[in-house]
This record gives structure tokens, C-alpha cells and sequence, in this order.
């Protein structure tokens, strides 16, 4: 194991960064060996116990780490869950989340962070356009609004883009995305964070999907971990009986980290969580590394465990007294939990129609996009910024002129309100609810569909206010 990043701050700037920094220490990188997690500083196996964290719900795109007043209310709950992690669908780039990074970092807590907004992700329904040099614009300046944090576990790339057995050549654009983003890093010498996909649990294709994004000659290309939404175990189940056994099986060989990011199925209620049990144990520990509860604020679907009441102040909820009582009363296993060190890469499941029609061989990175890596991302761009719809190369010194700050003539709403109100989006909700059809999982699935981050399931607002400096967008098409 590595030095973490804060004793050799400590040992470089001595006595004196001590005091400075006393209440406000950086936490170890939590890095990856085989499938598993480890503290870089104690060598430690490192398993989530996380929560889901889009106060608001999915439609609202208010950046919970933007605001120190929503963390500080937050913030003391997840200690006392107990939790070390919490995820986060969606958050707005131009913000800054210093205080909140660091009150989560006191707390002991990780992020895992969704890349995507709903208007700028890769899309179901043409996801060749949807990867544009504007897309990637966005993701980068994510990822430049966080590298710094070392308490960042990782990224995710895309989440349910694939959420039926229709859309699985969106993995394609997926998985370049996930090699654009690392070698985004390496270019702009930020630690190599991990990055992952976060899957629907769609039995037809769920393990093609971990496959696919494992799999192949080109590191870069490769995801670094893999989450599974997953609410197969609902109230008093068992490692047998919600399928968590077969799960351990398919998994057994897999190279990187797997952990569940979203369980808690919702059948019965209040959950007992008893899967807590089960998924911090030997029985599973030597394939899963944890998982993230969905979620903690209680939105319309009814899967919280508070009531968020107002800006200071929320309601814990019974599923929040049975969580806390399940993760104090299950402990991490000991030692190394078995975990595997050498398990090899996947092999690419190939073209089939109707199956699995993501294609091995990956698009080039448009172009235009090259000059982010040697200059940055630019100026962010915000949570109401579409890219879906705009195929092509940008013209990327938009994003490098200095903002004048003066008034706009919002000469590109035109373009930007026929891009929301473009058919596809509503293609995309009937496609998620389709697979509400799914018998095995429908709690997941008409969960995902009113929450669904990973494409513009929601295009329920009109952007109209654009950057001054954007009046001017032009395309090279
Ligand atoms: C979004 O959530 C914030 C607080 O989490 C709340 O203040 C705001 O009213 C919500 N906005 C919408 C449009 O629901
Ligand atoms: C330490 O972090 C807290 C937030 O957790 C912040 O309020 C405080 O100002 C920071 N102190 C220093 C010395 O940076
Ligand atoms: C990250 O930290 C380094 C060193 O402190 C600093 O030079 C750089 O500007 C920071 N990058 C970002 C994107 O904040
Ligand atoms: C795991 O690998 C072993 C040895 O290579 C092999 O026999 C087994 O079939 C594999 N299991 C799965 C589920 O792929
Ligand atoms: C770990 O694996 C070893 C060898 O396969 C086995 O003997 C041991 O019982 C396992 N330990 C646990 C806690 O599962
Ligand atoms: C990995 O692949 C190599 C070469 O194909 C093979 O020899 C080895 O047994 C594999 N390792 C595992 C753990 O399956
Ligand atoms: C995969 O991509 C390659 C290169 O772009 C292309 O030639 C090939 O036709 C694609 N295959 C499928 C099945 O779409
Ligand atoms: C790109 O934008 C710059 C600045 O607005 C402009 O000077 C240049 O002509 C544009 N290039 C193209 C190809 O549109």
C-alpha cells in the first residue's frame, strides 16, 4: 500500500500544516487492488456503507454539496447511520464544494459521484449524437470541480443507461465515455480516481453489461468498479432467497470491485434491512464490497429515511432506526474478507442482436474535445446545460473566453427549447416504463423510472437562461 495523500502532506509541511489542519484533515484515497478496497493509508479493506443522497428527489437539481447549510444538516446524520460513503446523482459544476467536501471529510465520509446531468448524458434514444464534444465539456469540468478531494471514491460514468433489453448499444458510447474520462486524468495529472458504471439490475443483461465494460485490450477503456442497483431482497429474506446467493456465483470471478449502488426494496415496511447481515459478511465479502441504501431523504416514491422538514432540520424515519441498528450490529469481516487479487478481465461478450448489440470496437473521442486535455475543461457549465442533442464537434473556445458577466440576448434559446422538447425524451420514459414489465424486479423498475438519472428521462425544463458569453454558440459541424 501506498502513503496516503495525508500523512505525506504532513511529513512535507511539518508542525505547523498540523495546527492549520487540525479539525480539518484530507481522509486516505481509498484505492483498488484486485476486486476489492483499500484505505491507502491503514492498508485496510475498505467496504461502503453508504447512502443514496439526492435531496429533492431526481427531478431536482439542487447540488447537495453546494450548499453548507443542507450538508450541515445532513452531514451529522450520516455519522450517526454510521456510514462512510454517500452518492450523488447530480451535481453543478460551476458551484463550489469546498466546505461540504471537507465537512463530509471530518465526518469520515467518501463520495461517489455521477458525472452526469438529465440534460447532458449519453441518450437512449440516439446515443451517437448524444456523445459530443459538449458532453464531454461538461463531465470534464466535473471532474476537474473534484479531483482535488481525496476523499472522492470514485466516479460514475453513466447510471441505467441501459434499463431494458433495447437499449444495449448505448453501452458503447458508455464505456467511451469511461476512457475519455481517464485519460482526461492522466492528462491532466489528477490522481487516477476510479470510474465505474452503475448498472440496472435487468437479469437478460445485467452480467453482459459487467462484462462489457471489463472486458478488452485497453485499460482506459475498462471500468474500475462496477455498481449494481439492486432490490432483490425485500424484508426478511436470505442470502437464498433474494437471488444474493446466485449473484455471488456469476460475480465470482469478476476483476474489480463490485458493490451494490442502490439496494433497499420497498415490498415491505418499514425495511428491516436485514440484508445488512448478509452483504457486510464472509458470505459475501470476497465478491461484493458493500453498498449505498437508496436513498436517504424520503422523495415521492417512498424510499427514505427522513423527512426532510426544511433547510435545518429533517425527521428520521423508521427505516433509519432499523438501518443504524443493522450496520452497528454487523460489523465488516475481519482481515481481508478473501477477496480475490488476480481474477482476470473479462472476455467481450459479443454482437448479438436483440441482446447485446454494444459494439468492442469504440468511437473515437470527437475531436474537438482533444483541446480539453491539454487546457482543461473551461468555464463549467452548470446543471440546465443540453448536450444531448448536439452531434458533432463543438466549438470548444466558447468555453475559454472570458466571461463578461453582462446581459444576454438569448439567441440560443431557440435552439436549446427545440432540443427539451425533442421527441426522444418522451421515447425514453416509454422505453423505462416498458421495462416496469419486468416481473423480477418491478419495484426497482418503476423506482428507476421516476428517478432515472442516467439520460433525459426528465425534460421537464425549458432552459432559458443561458451564460452571456453562450449567445454566440457555434458548431462545427
Ligand atoms: C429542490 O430541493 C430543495 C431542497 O433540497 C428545495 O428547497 C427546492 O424547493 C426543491 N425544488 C424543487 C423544484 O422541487
Ligand atoms: C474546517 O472545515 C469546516 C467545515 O467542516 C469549516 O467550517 C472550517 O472553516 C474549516 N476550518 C479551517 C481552518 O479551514
Ligand atoms: C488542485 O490543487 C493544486 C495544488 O494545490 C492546484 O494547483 C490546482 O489548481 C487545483 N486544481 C483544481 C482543479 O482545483
Ligand atoms: C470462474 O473461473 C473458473 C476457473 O477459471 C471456471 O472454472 C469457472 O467456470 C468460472 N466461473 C464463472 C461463473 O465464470
Ligand atoms: C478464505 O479462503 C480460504 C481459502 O480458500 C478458506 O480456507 C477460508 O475459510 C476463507 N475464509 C473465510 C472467512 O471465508
Ligand atoms: C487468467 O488467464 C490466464 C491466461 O489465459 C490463465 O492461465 C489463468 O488461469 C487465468 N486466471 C484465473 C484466475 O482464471
Ligand atoms: C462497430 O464499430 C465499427 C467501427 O466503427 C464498425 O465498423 C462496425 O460496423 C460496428 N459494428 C456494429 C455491429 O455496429
Ligand atoms: C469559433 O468561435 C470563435 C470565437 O467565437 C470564432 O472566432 C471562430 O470563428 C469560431 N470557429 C468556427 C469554426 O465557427
Amino acid at each position: 500500500m501506498r502513503i496516503g495523500a495525508l500523512s505525506s502532506v504532513l511529513s512535507v509541511l511539518g508542525f505547523s500544516a498540523s495546527l492549520v489542519t487540525a479539525n480539518n484533515n484530507s481522509l486516505p484515497t481509498i484505492e483498488i487492488e484486485g476486486n476489492a478496497f483499500f484505505n491507502s493509508e491503514t492498508g485496510e479493506r475498505f467496504y461502503i456503507r453508504g447512502v443514496d443522497y439526492q435531496p429533492g428527489g431526481s427531478s431536482n437539481l439542487t447540488d447537495p454539496l453546494g450548499d453548507i447549510e443542507i450538508c450541515k444538516r445532513d452531514v451529522p446524520k450520516f455519522q450517526d447511520l454510521g456510514l462512510n460513503a454517500v452518492r450523488i446523482y447530480t451535481v453543478d459544476n460551476t458551484q463550489d464544494h469546498t466546505e461540504c467536501m471537507q465537512m463530509l471529510a471530518n465526518a469520515g465520509i467518501y463520495v461517489i459521484l455521477d458525472v452526469n446531468t438529465p440534460d447532458s448524458s449519453i441518450s437512449r434514444s440516439d446515443p451517437g449524437c448524444s456523445y459530443n464534444a459538449d458532453y464531454l465539456q461538461t463531465v470534464f469540468a466535473t471532474v476537474d470541480a473534484f479531483a482535488n478531494y481525496t476523499n472522492v471514491l470514485g466516479f460514475f460514468a453513466g447510471n441505467e443507461v441501459i434499463n431494458d433489453q433495447t437499449n444495449t448499444d448505448t453501452a458503447t458510447y458508455v464505456k467511451a465515455v469511461v476512457r475519455d474520462m481517464k485519460k482526461y486524468m492522466r492528462a491532466r495529472k489528477y490522481r487516477q480516481i476510479p470510474v465505474g458504471y452503475s448498472a440496472a439490475d435487468v437479469t437478460e443483461n445485467v452480467l453482459l453489461a459487467a462484462h462489457y465494460f471489463n472486458c478488452g485490450d485497453d485499460d482506459d477503456a475498462r471500468i474500475d468498479m462496477f455498481g449494481v442497483n439492486d432490490y432483490s431482497w425485500c424484508g426478511q429474506s436470505s442470502f437464498q432467497l433474494s437471488g444474493y446467493s446466485i449473484k455471488m456465483k456469476s460475480y465470482k470471478n469478476y476483476s474489480i470491485p463490485i458493490f451494490l449502488s442502490e439496494f433497499g426494496c420497498t415490498k415491505v415496511t418499514p425495511r428491516p434491512f436485514t440484508e445488512i447481515g448478509a452483504i457486510y459478511s464472509t458470505q459475501m465479502s470476497s465478491v461484493f464490497s458493500g453498498g449505498l441504501v437508496y436513498e436517504y431523504s424520503n422523495e415521492a416514491n417512498n424510499y427514505g429515511l427522513v423527512q426532510i422538514d426544511g433547510e435545518d432540520s429533517v425527521t428520521t424515519l423508521q427505516d433509519y432506526n432499523n438501518l443504524k441498528t443493522e450496520f452497528q450490529n454487523n460489523p465488516n469481516p475481519e482481515g481481508d474478507g478473501n477477496y480475490s487479487k488476480n481474477n482476470n478481465v473479462s472476455t467481450c461478450p459479443s454482437f448479438e442482436s436483440g441482446t447485446w448489440e454494444a459494439n468492442n470496437t469504440l468511437p473515437p473521442m470527437p475531436s474537438a474535445a482533444s483541446a480539453f486535455f491539454s487546457k482543461g475543461a473551461g468555464q463549467p457549465m452548470g446543471t440546465k446545460y443540453p448536450t444531448q442533442f448536439r452531434c458533432g464537434d463543438a466549438n470548444i473556445s466558447d468555453y475559454f473566453r472570458v466571461s463578461s458577466g453582462s446581459s444576454s440576448s438569448s439567441v440560443s434559446n431557440s435552439q436549446s427549447s427545440s432540443q427539451s422538447s425533442s421527441s426522444s425524451a418522451s421515447s425514453q420514459s416509454s422505453s423505462t416504463s416498458t421495462s416496469a414489465s419486468r416481473s423480477s424486479s418491478a419495484t426497482s423498475s418503476s423506482k428507476s423510472s421516476s428517478k432515472s438519472k442516467g439520460s433525459a428521462v426528465i425534460a421537464v425544463q425549458v432552459p432559458t437562461v443561458f451564460r452571456a458569453f453562450l449567445h454566440v454558440w457555434n458548431y462545427v459541424l
